[in-house]
């Protein structure tokens, strides 16, 4: 794979992406942007969890599409997406068209549940039986859009990082 500018992280949640991403930025000296935090601020409350009390998941989706879009001039950065990005096949195809490559974190659910358990922030994550329902749906949605795949499990996230770099010769 030739070498890239611009890459974004997916997976479920608690897959590791923001931690990961801080990482290979530190390595890469890129700047790092994780969507989730671009959202909060696009929307003006204080959290995630907000503002799908407040206003609802599609709202939040909405958000999402839009911040993803507004990503498109940056050059040299990393970015982490929120576990739902792959909702909408557009954000998706506009990941394709601008960045160099779509990285997916895999993990398993046991990891990811014992690594978040039910966390206020993730809306999503409240129900664990809801949440592996939707983790089912969404890995083979995830491999799909992947130009590169990660198996995380079992490993550190800088030995997530360190392989992200030799597969992609960064
Ligand atoms: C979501 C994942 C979250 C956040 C929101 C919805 C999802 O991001 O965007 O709670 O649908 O999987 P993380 O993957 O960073 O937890």
């Amino acid at each position: 794979m030739s070498k890239v500018q611009k890459i974004a992280l997916i997976g479920f949640m608690g897959a590791g992406k923001s931690t990961v991403a801080e990482l290979l930025s530190k390595h890469l000296k890129w700047q790092v942007r994780h969507l989730d935090d671009e959202i909060v601020a696009k929307s003006g409350l204080s959290s995630i969890g907000e503002i799908f009390t407040t206003y609802g998941e599609e709202h939040f989706r909405n958000l999402e599409s839009e911040v993803t879009a507004s990503m498109q001039e940056l050059n040299q950065v990393i970015i982490a997406t929120g576990g739902g990005i792959i909702n909408r096949h557009s954000n998706m195809v506009h990941l394709q068209h601008n960045y160099g490559a779509i990285i997916y974190l895999r993990v398993a659910f046991e990891t990811v549940r014992a690594r978040i358990g039910d966390s206020s922030n993730r809306p999503l994550f409240a129900d664990p039986a809801v949440a592996l329902t939707l983790y089912n749906q969404r890995l083979s949605i995830y491999e799909r859009y992947a130009d590169l795949i990660i198996d995380t499990d079992g490993h550190s996230q800088s030995e997530v990082c360190g392989k992200i770099i030799r597969e992609m010769k960064l």
